[in-house]
């Protein structure tokens, strides 16, 4: 089944010239993980909020077409409805934060929505587990470190349990060590859920080997959407549209355009490894 569908998608914010997406045709599966790439001010935090339907709640501007969650245009959806169907994390996790204590943060949403005691504690446990972060239940989330709030704002939408998770630059704001433990997160998230999940990142050397597809944005359009093998099998567009490929996915392009190896290109070290063998095999037999 199809979890987002949008279909000439436009968005124009008021007092701009240009629409910062474009009519935009786009198909999610559920169950799939979909990263969106880019230069700076190409439209993919713009395309991420329609989808969300904070725009157009919480803006002005012109809007043509349709976003359809699971089938249903998503401005027909209650906001009740949305915060459960589709979870949302900023870049800015302190954005989001609402209470004294992690815990508080943590079962606001759930009480909201109105889940039983037992409920609520099993989820609590439950994304404690997935994003490491049981010792900081009774610490305030403003008093933590910058990783641990994007773990627990991470938490926080995750308790949810929502269809689509949506992350926007999770990692942006990270030193490399808080950026990894994000990445496992994510990790853990799509091996253990079926949740469908969307996250911006301009790590592309971290994302690519998690996604099922990657979906280039530029100038408000998709430019490009594939799986990853796929996706980078042109390097020259790719640096033309301001993205380098992952180091491994270079090294083997370079070796397949001189006449080296013509198989699949990896996306990851490991990948690496075992398209450089064959071309060793190959040449040294
Ligand atoms: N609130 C706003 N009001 C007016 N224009 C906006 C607003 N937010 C974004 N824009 C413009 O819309 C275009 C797309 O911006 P958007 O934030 O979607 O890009 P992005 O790809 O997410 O960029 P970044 O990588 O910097 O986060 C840009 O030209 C930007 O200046
Ligand atoms: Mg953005």
């Amino acid at each position: 089944m199809k979890a987002i569908s949008c279909q000439e998608l436009s968005w124009k914010y008021s007092g701009r010239k240009r629409f910062a997406v474009e009519n935009v045709n786009l198909d999610i599966e559920e169950n799939t993980f979909v990263s969106i790439v880019g230069p700076n001010e190409h439209g993919k935090t713009t395309l991420v909020s329609c989808i969300k339907g904070l725009i157009p709640a919480n803006y002005h501007g012109i809007w043509y077409g349709k976003v359809e969650i699971f089938g249903e245009d998503n401005r027909n959806i209650t906001g009740q409805k949305m915060a459960s169907e589709v979870g949302y994390v900023f870049a800015d996790p302190e954005s989001q934060f609402t209470s004294m204590t992690v815990e508080e943060e943590l079962v606001f949403g759930l009480e909201n929505i109105g889940l039983p005691f037992q409920v609520v504690h099993d989820r609590l446990e439950w994304v404690s587990e997935i994003t490491l972060i049981k010792e900081l239940w009774d610490k305030s989330p403003y008093e933590i470190s910058g990783g641990q709030k994007q773990r627990v704002a991470i938490a926080s939408v995750l308790a949810m349990k929502p269809r689509i998770m949506i992350l926007d630059e999770p990692t942006s704001m990270l030193d490399p060590i808080g950026k990894d433990s994000i990445f496992d997160i994510m990790t853990n998230v799509k091996n253990e859920t079926k949740m469908t999940i969307i996250v911006v990142e301009h790590n592309i050397e971290q994302i690519a080997p998690l996604s099922d597809q990657i979906l280039l944005m530029y100038e408000g359009q998709i430019a490009k959407m594939a799986p990853p093998e796929e996706f980078f099998n042109n390097s020259d567009f790719l640096v033309d549209h301001g993205i380098l490929p992952p180091q491994a996915t270079a090294f083997v392009d370079r070796l397949k355009q001189d006449g080296f190896y013509d198989g699949v290109l990896p996306v990851d070290y490991e990948g690496g490894v075992k398209a450089t063998r064959q071309v060793l095999q190959r040449h040294t037999a």
